[in-house]
């Protein structure tokens, strides 16, 4: 709708122009919003406002000569010039009933595909081998998952990047301890069940056992040189890893896989190279047997600009370097349009140098935007950063139970009229929804209140609000016996609420682009929270099955309610969320 309007206004705009009226290069962002209270119109822009000054006009003025100018449409019933020189439109009923129609009969609820389709990398989850996946890759890989649904369904191509922390100094270490353990319990045997002790165990080892380091350092050297036992070894701790961690997106219904992986150590091959040619365009230079890039950009404390080491001066290459690969790969190789990055704020200024580096070089070109879609922490009740009671980093499989365990309370007390089958399959979809949701529906930018009493309550803008709401309507249709996937009927808009509801089943197009634009998945929450409580509200105010409600209301209502449902179910299928039909 809004696009819509903005198209509209966009040709009374040129008209404006070729009267001469407004300069020929004013090409102002077009606004449209909604209006608070409806009594004032369904829509409003604030557009002749924003052009006063550069046409020198009076704002009312220029608002009565854009309305004049505007194409008759069939969306726009009339409009209205208010207060300083805001536009405010009022919507055909007859076209609102006749859009929310067609949204029955799509099957992607009316929402086109993108007209441009781009080829989009999106780089998420990316956890460290021999490492336990921790709540620290959990916002990562919930919310990189939701916008890259969302980008498929627009129609783009997307390439899901897992950049797992698969190289580095670490594995001399990770090798001599897991030959040790090997050695100890017999090759088929090894448990690394408990990733984060054997690290801690070989981390320890390292820091007290001056023999074990000595071998541990050599193992580095021997991998480096691509020695085929120690490749051996690193590829088995590599693989524990992705089997370990695949299970934990299988249990979350991520859509990643062992193809996705392009872990750093694939662009190792790239990075002489990559320093070479640095140093031949002269961005790079020596520094007390370094190489360094000195960027303007950024300054250090002293003022002076600050270098960013490449090389280290032993010859070995640092996680900036591998970025630098990494993005040159992306467009070169991959042929991106747009990489998206799904990443801590803690490693915004390590991505900013990498960039600036890569853009200065020419590796990729202006007009492909590497993104940063950082997120905040995840805090405990109290503020602080989440850990378990005694003070360790909470693994995600153990957040995965404890939500399993807090959901099937939940279900036996709510939902006893359910068959035991069924019920723990209502908890286990209830908890996954719940944790991922919680997640999901925050502004990815902030750091985020961990609760569970929050995130499992039946109120409010959470999961199980949402799936009760969708499951609602599907008991609506099973009490009166009517098969939903066949029903079809006239929509007539009488009723506020009823004029409410098809507004906002209009708004979900508008919602699913601007995720995929913004990259902010807490948008398709806050829309199908305001949708679920629009839906009540209709609900509420228009009986359904009751006597005294003819049967063509009747039938716009359940017409209304299966739409509803559709789109709920559409919404939270790109949040990476299931429905109930029962709970
Ligand atoms: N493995 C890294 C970590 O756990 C995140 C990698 C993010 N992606 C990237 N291209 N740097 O912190």
């Amino acid at each position: 709708m809004k696009a819509q309007l903005q198209h509209l206004l966009e040709q009374s705009l040129s008209a404006l122009k070729q009267q001469g009226v407004l300069p020929e290069d004013f090409s102002p962002r077009i606004q449209v919003d909604r209006t608070k209270d409806i009594s004032h119109g369904d829509l409003a822009t604030n557009l002749a406002l924003m052009a006063a000054k550069p046409a020198k006009q009076n704002p009312r003025a220029l608002a009565q000569a854009l309305v004049d100018n505007l194409p008759s449409s069939a969306l726009v019933e009339k409009t209205e010039i208010a207060g300083p020189g805001f536009i405010n439109f009022y919507l055909n009923p007859n076209w609102l009933s006749e859009q929310v129609s067609q949204m029955a009969k799509s099957e992607r609820c009316n929402v086109a595909k993108a007209q441009q389709l781009q080829t989009v990398v999106v780089d998420y989850s990316a956890p460290n081998v021999a490492k336990e996946m921790h709540v620290g890759h959990i916002r990562s890989t919930i919310i990189g998952d939701a916008v890259v649904r969302t980008l498929e369904f627009l129609g783009h191509n997307v390439i899901r990047a897992n950049h797992i922390g698969d190289w580095g100094t670490q594995f001399g270490m990770l090798i001599a301890n897991l030959e040790d353990l090997e050695q100890g319990q017999g090759e088929d045997n090894i448990d690394l069940a408990d990733l984060e002790a054997f690290y801690r165990e070989a981390k320890q080892r390292y820091d007290s056992d001056e023999v074990f380091a000595e071998r541990a350092r050599n193992y580095v050297v021997k991998l480096q040189g691509g020695d085929e036992y120690c490749q051996k070894m690193w590829k088995k701790l590599i693989d524990i890893t992705l089997d370990h961690n695949q299970a934990v997106y299988d249990r979350m219904n991520v859509s990643l896989s062992k193809q996705n992986v392009m872990g750093e150590s694939q662009y190792n091959a790239m990075l002489p190279g990559i320093v070479e040619d640095l140093l031949a365009q002269k961005l790079a230079e020596e520094d007390q047997g370094a190489i360094v890039v000195r960027l303007d950009e950024y300054k250090n404390k002293d003022g002076d600009p600050m270098g960013v080491i490449i090389r280290k001066k032993d010859g070995g290459y640092l996680y900036t370097t591998t970025d630098i690969a990494c993005a040159k790969y992306r467009v070169q190789e991959l042929g991106a349009d747009r990489v998206m990055y799904f990443i801590d704020s803690r490693q915004h200024q390590h991505l900013m140098q990498a960039w600036t580096i890569v853009r200065k070089a020419g590796y990729v070109p202006e007009n492909v935007p590497l993104e940063h879609h950082a997120f905040g922490m995840m805090l405990g009740k109290d503020g602080r950063p989440f850990k378990t009671r005694s003070g360790g980093t909470v693994k995600l499989v153990d957040l995965l139970d404890e939500a399993q365990e807090r959901a099937s309370q939940i279900v036996e007390e709510k939902s006893q009229y359910l068959e035991p089958q069924e019920r723990q399959h209502v908890a286990s979809v209830l908890a996954q929804a719940s944790v991922k949701y919680a997640d999901l529906s925050k502004n990815r930018t902030t750091d985020y209140i961990f609760d569970w009493d929050n995130m499992l309550a039946f109120n409010g803008n959470t999961a199980p609000y949402l799936l009760y709401a969708y499951s609602r309507i599907q008991s609506i249709f099973r009490k009166a016996e009517i098969d939903q996937q066949g029903f079809s009927a006239p929509i007539i808009l009488e009723h506020d609420a009823e004029v409410a509801l098809a507004q906002k089943l209009l708004q979900f197009s508008d919602t699913v682009n601007a995720v995929a634009n913004k990259g902010m998945p807490h948008m398709m929450c806050n829309y199908l929270y305001e949708l679920a409580g629009s839906f009540m509200s209709f609900y509420e105010a228009c009986p359904i099955l009751k006597d005294g409600t003819s049967e063509a209301d009747k039938n716009s209502r359940l017409q209304l309610a299966t739409i509803t449902a559709k789109v709920i179910h559409q919404g939270l299928d790109l949040l990476g969320i299931e429905t109930l039909e029962r709970m």
